[in-house]
């Protein structure tokens, strides 16, 4: 009679030497190995999620189980029974189920496997497109389980949290109109209404500021995103947010509930104590400091302004960028004077591909007299004074290595962040195991956009300016700041958020600033200005990217590991091949016609 393979008595990572001696054990998984000791002998490791377990086959004992377990190979679907004996000598110490094995006296075939096009194992050499086009055998590996354990473990701690705190979790449509984040939408035509289109959402921030007008009061959502933008490791073009809304708070609410959400996740998780309340930055100290609004503080080297003796230095590029209004900032590497010329013109050839004229740099080492003094690169350049000026403005000891850019703010924090981020992680600078979280307040309302020639928005233009900022909102606008933050670990936005605006004026007279005309403003977002003038209560919110927090918890580099079936770099998915073409009729129905360039590309001619 076959195994009832529905009748596992457990997972093929439970077993421990007290169960040796139980006779009736039924387990079922996936062959990972598979290894004949000659005549009479056969092993093979089951693998379920749980774990492995060693399966022995004696052909003295149980003839026909060993014959069949001989026509096994990996990943062939098996239900065995049998009983638990100990490994005697033979324990295992990697394995957690190390000191026992199953002595199989039955075992039933369930599903046999092709060969797979790479193993099943925890280190994997096949390229990410193979593993994406097999993901389904990608995620038996033990690694990708325990990411999407890590995952599952997260959302269900977020909504415990969120539950308690007396959030409601409303789902929000996928099917609507474009949302004000500012990256490119998906779009879906509508059969019903020829030539109208649906926009998936970039975020559900409307349906929630809907959601406090309507009187729910505290709104959260595990949300489903769409964006058509540039991918990056950290980015994907349907990601999921866990995304926040309160009525009737100000800033301190929001951070708040926020940081101790992420503390209560970060100890159920990971098991870490992490303390509240967060460190606040504010967005033009991050800046100034770092060059960057989502800083790394798990280590130093900050930004050092060094334009006033870098200015007095007889280095032409210097002076004539100082003479301009332009600065001059240095990181100052410890250590560093000792690394080697082929390394150091490495990175010059590195910054330059990110747009940075050079890299200017010298090194602080003893002098004759044993204090320290600069040499080679722009050394030559800084003579009396400016020499130990420009150390005691570094705080350069002997034996680092002074790196500097030049040129406008904007740039001189691109390059220099680049180059902080670059060295800390080639030179192992980072400490692994902190988790240093911030918020970025104060930011900026507005950015200038040379080509709109207007004033654009940092967040989106729904965001509350600072009260006390209100009075520059038409004199001068590039002073005002937002009631915005950014959530940031290690160097990473986890998320950001901002107290809305809940006076229709105020709201109009944004539109205006932002070039967004009163007719552009009422298409795009009529639902929610209407109901801006029925009574909005004052709310703000956030919104945290749940796959960003997953890769940091699971030490992953990209969100594609935490992520069971991603997309490519390309927003291509290898495992369906989607995108995909359409039945012709599918078009028809719907009232499009291919234009007739992507007609002849499709035909190959092109
Ligand atoms: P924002 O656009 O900053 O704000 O997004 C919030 C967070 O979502 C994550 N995120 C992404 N994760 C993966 N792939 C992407 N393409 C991607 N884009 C964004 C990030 C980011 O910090 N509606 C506002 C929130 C609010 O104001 O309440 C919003 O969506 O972790």
């Amino acid at each position: 009679m076959a195994i009832s393979y529905n009748k596992r008595t457990c997972d093929c990572g439970t077993l421990r030497a007290a169960d040796v001696g139980k006779k009736e054990v039924i387990l079922a998984g996936w062959v990972n190995n598979y290894r004949d000791h000659g005549e009479n002998l056969v092993f093979i490791d089951l693998r379920d999620r749980g774990g492995l377990t060693q399966c022995r086959f004696n052909v003295d004992t149980d003839p026909e189980a060993t014959k069949i377990a001989r026509t096994l190979r990996k990943e062939d679907v098996v239900a065995v029974r049998g009983e638990v004996i100990s490994r005697g000598e033979n324990v295992n110490p990697k394995l957690p189920t190390g000191e026992i094995e199953l002595s199989v006296h039955e075992v039933n075939i369930l599903s046999k496997s092709l060969t797979p096009p790479f193993e099943v194992a925890d280190h994997v050499e096949a390229n990410e497109d193979l593993r994406l086009k097999y993901r389904f055998l990608d995620m038996r590996r033990r690694p990708m389980q325990q990411a999407l354990i890590t995952r599952h473990k997260i959302l269900q701690s977020f909504r415990g949290f969120y539950y308690r705190e007396g959030f409601l979790e409303i789902e929000t449509p996928i099917l609507t109109k474009s949302t004000p984040e500012g990256a490119r939408d998906y779009l879906v035509p509508s059969r019903v209404f020829p030539g109208q289109f649906y926009a998936l959402p970039q975020s559900p921030q409307l349906f929630k500021q809907l959601c406090m007008i309507g009187g729910l009061d505290r709104y959260m959502q595990i949300a489903r995103c769409f964006r058509d933008e540039d991918l990056r490791a950290d980015r994907q073009p349907e990601f999921t947010q866990v995304d926040l809304e309160m009525a009737f708070v100000d800033v301190d609410n929001i951070l708040d509930v926020v940081e101790r959400s992420l503390a209560h996740v970060w100890r159920e998780v990971a098991g870490v104590e992490v303390p509240v309340p967060f460190r606040r930055m504010p967005y033009d100290d991050a800046m100034r400091d770092y060059g960057s609004d989502k800083p790394d503080v798990r280590y130093e080297m900050k930004l050092l302004d060094v334009t006033e003796v870098a200015g007095r230095s007889e280095f032409k590029i210097f002076r004539e960028a100082v003479e301009k209004g332009q600065m001059v900032k240095a990181i100052c590497l410890p250590g560093g004077a000792e690394m080697p010329r082929k390394e150091t013109d490495g990175l010059t050839a590195e910054i330059q591909g990110i747009g940075a004229g050079g890299l200017p740099l010298c090194k602080v080492m003893a002098g004759a007299d044993g204090k320290p003094e600069l040499q080679t690169g722009i050394a030559k350049f800084f003579t009396g004074q400016t020499v130990g000026q420009l150390i005691e403005a570094t705080g350069a000891k002997i034996g680092d290595l002074l790196c500097f850019a030049v040129g406008r703010f904007a740039d001189v924090c691109k390059h220099l962040n680049w180059l902080r981020t670059t060295l800390a992680e080639r030179r192992n600078m980072i400490p692994k195991d902190r988790w240093e979280f911030l918020w970025i307040v104060d930011m900026p309302f507005f950015e200038w956009d040379d080509q709109a020639n207007h004033w654009s928005f940092l967040h989106h233009p729904f965001t509350m300016p600072h009260t006390e900022d209100l009075d520059k909102l038409d004199s001068d606008p590039g002073a005002v700041r937002a009631k915005s933050y950014d959530s940031v670990l290690n160097g990473v936005e986890l998320g950001s958020g901002s107290v809305r605006i809940h006076d229709m004026d105020l709201q109009k007279r944004m539109f205006k600033l932002l070039g967004i005309s009163e007719e552009e403003a009422h298409r795009k977002f009529e639902h929610l200005l209407t109901a801006l003038q029925y009574g909005a209560p004052p709310h703000g919110g956030l919104a945290l990217g749940l796959d960003r927090i997953a890769m940091l918890l699971s030490g992953a580099d990209s969100i594609r590991d935490v992520t069971a079936f991603p997309k490519t770099q390309k927003a291509f998915c290898p495992l369906t091949e989607c995108p995909g073409e359409v039945d012709p009729k599918q078009l028809d129905e719907l009232g499009i016609d291919l234009a007739p360039a992507v007609k002849a590309k499709r035909a190959g001619k092109a």
